[in-house]
């Protein structure tokens, strides 16, 4: 059953010396790891690659979804897929042709993702949604974790929404940056429907557990906001 919402913990927050057990203590509670990768390029931070996504993958039986904040993915992204990638979402900014790559990831066996950073529109890439999975809406300017949530980016989460549901489009829209339990009820009532959350996760003190409630707000924000639309009363 494809579940509702999509929570996905993203291991840039957790602790890099103990990833195995990190990944290992959302077991049961998120629906994907997400993993930051970063050049040192596309953005100032750089983090971990292909040996690591290769050696975490044996550890977790957790879907990957990994995030390339880097140049040129044309050439890196599709060994992402290759290592067993559940999704392989790349930047919009750093790629010419979106939609080569996307059936490039899609052949290699992975969903395939585009990503719109802080400063970047959604309307140009609006029609190519129907060659991706998910379309990822960064809610802050890409490169590091714990930043504050910008809610002014929720403007294109509620463009890519109208635009998913006027051509009844199979994709997730996935928002990433700064979701928390302050938060990601607002993002779930633009219309997104997978959370990445880093701090609000891995800063917990029980990461299972800051999932749930993560899920529980984002299930709770759409069924009201559902029950408001068919016009019965909201509480
Ligand atoms: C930042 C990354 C995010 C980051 C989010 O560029 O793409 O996935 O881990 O971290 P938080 O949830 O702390 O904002
Ligand atoms: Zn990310």
């Amino acid at each position: 059953m494809t579940p509702d919402i999509i929570i996905a913990p993203s291991i840039l927050a957790a602790d890099f010396a103990n990833l195995a057990a990190e990944a290992k203590a959302v077991e049961g509670a998120a629906d994907w790891l997400h993993v930051d990768v970063m050049d040192n390029h596309f953005v100032p931070n750089l983090t971990i690659g292909p040996p690591v996504v290769e050696s975490l993958r044996r550890a977790t039986g957790i879907p990957f979804d990994c995030h390339l904040m880097i140049e040129d993915p044309k050439r890196w992204a599709p060994a992402y897929a290759q290592l067993g990638a559940y999704n392989v979402t790349f930047h919009a900014e750093a790629c010419d042709d979106p939609v080569a790559l996307a059936k490039d990831l899609r052949a290699a066996g992975t969903l395939a993702g585009l990503a719109v950073d802080r400063d970047t529109p959604i309307e140009p890439y609006l029609e190519l949604l129907p060659h991706f999975d998910t379309i990822l809406v960064m809610t802050i300017k890409a490169g590091f974790g714990g930043q504050a949530f910008m809610p002014e980016m929720l403007d294109k989460v509620r463009a890519a929404r109208r635009h998913v549901d006027a051509g009844h489009l199979d994709i997730r829209i996935e928002v990433d940056g700064g979701i928390a339990a302050d938060t990601i009820e607002a993002a779930a009532l633009a219309g997104a429907d997978a959370f990445v959350a880093g701090t609000a996760v891995y800063g917990a003190h029980d990461p299972a557990e800051a999932c749930r409630k993560l899920r529980a707000l984002a299930q709770a924000a759409v069924a009201r906001q559902t029950t408001s639309d068919s016009g019965g009363t909201t509480v």
